[in-house]
């Protein structure tokens, strides 16, 4: 399979993007899946589709998804995906985000194999970066000693990411995200030594 046409449509998707959902996260939603799929096995042409333009609905960055679910078939169908092809990967698309998906029972292997990935990249070191670029570009502190804020950055790692390791549906999803949820425990001790009951 040859990935280049996605891959430059995800790039144009998501040139504008600074809130750590720009063309690099979805080719690491992409890898991950493909750490997965190596072994767990399913579709890989179906799980890969749906890693690669996953966030090129996000309603975070298009507020009228539409139009962009438009763009998505018309790609798909000069790339020969059948019908079937289509619909499938627009469903994992519409179900696998946090905020949409979380409390929606995955039953699709292929759904479940990109939540999972996606997931990987919220967590870990890269998950810091990604978390930190998403506060600046919304302009939020990254913490605070005034408890009426609780829309900081850090705030946003214990309402979300803490939660994701318990979260995940794989086997292998389960295994690698082990080491970034623990990394992300280290930071946050770290981070807390060094405020110095400041907050
Ligand atoms: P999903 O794509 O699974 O719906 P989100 O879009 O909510 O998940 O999150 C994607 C990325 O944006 C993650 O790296 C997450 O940490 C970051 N993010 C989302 N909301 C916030 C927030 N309030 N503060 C900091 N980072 C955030
Ligand atoms: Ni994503």
């Amino acid at each position: 399979m040859e990935w280049s046409a996605i891959r430059n449509f995800v790039i144009c998707e998501l040139r504008n993007d600074h809130s750590g959902h720009n063309h690099q996260h979805a080719f690491r939603v992409a890898h991950n899946a493909g750490i997965i799929l190596d072994r767990e096995g399913g579709n890989r042409k179906i799980t890969l589709t749906a890693a690669y333009l996953h966030d090129c609905v996000d309603h975070k960055l298009f507020p009228n998804p539409a139009p962009q679910i438009e763009k998505i078939k018309i790609l798909l169908k000069e790339l020969n995906y059948s019908d079937d092809e289509i619909d499938t990967v627009i469903y994992i698309i519409h179900n696998i985000s946090f905020n949409n998906g979380n409390f929606s029972e995955l039953t699709l292997h292929e759904a479940m194999i990109t939540r999972d990935a996606d997931r990987l990249d919220a967590i870990g070191a890269i998950g810091i970066v990604r978390a930190t670029e998403y506060g600046a570009v919304k302009g939020r502190l990254f913490y605070s000693s005034n408890e009426k804020n609780d829309n900081t950055t850090l705030d946003h790692f214990h309402n979300k990411l803490l939660k994701l390791n318990d979260l995940m549906l794989t086997d292998t999803g389960k295994e690698l995200s082990s080491e970034r949820h623990r990394f992300l425990l280290l930071f946050l001790s770290e981070f807390h030594k060094e405020l110095d009951g400041q907050i």
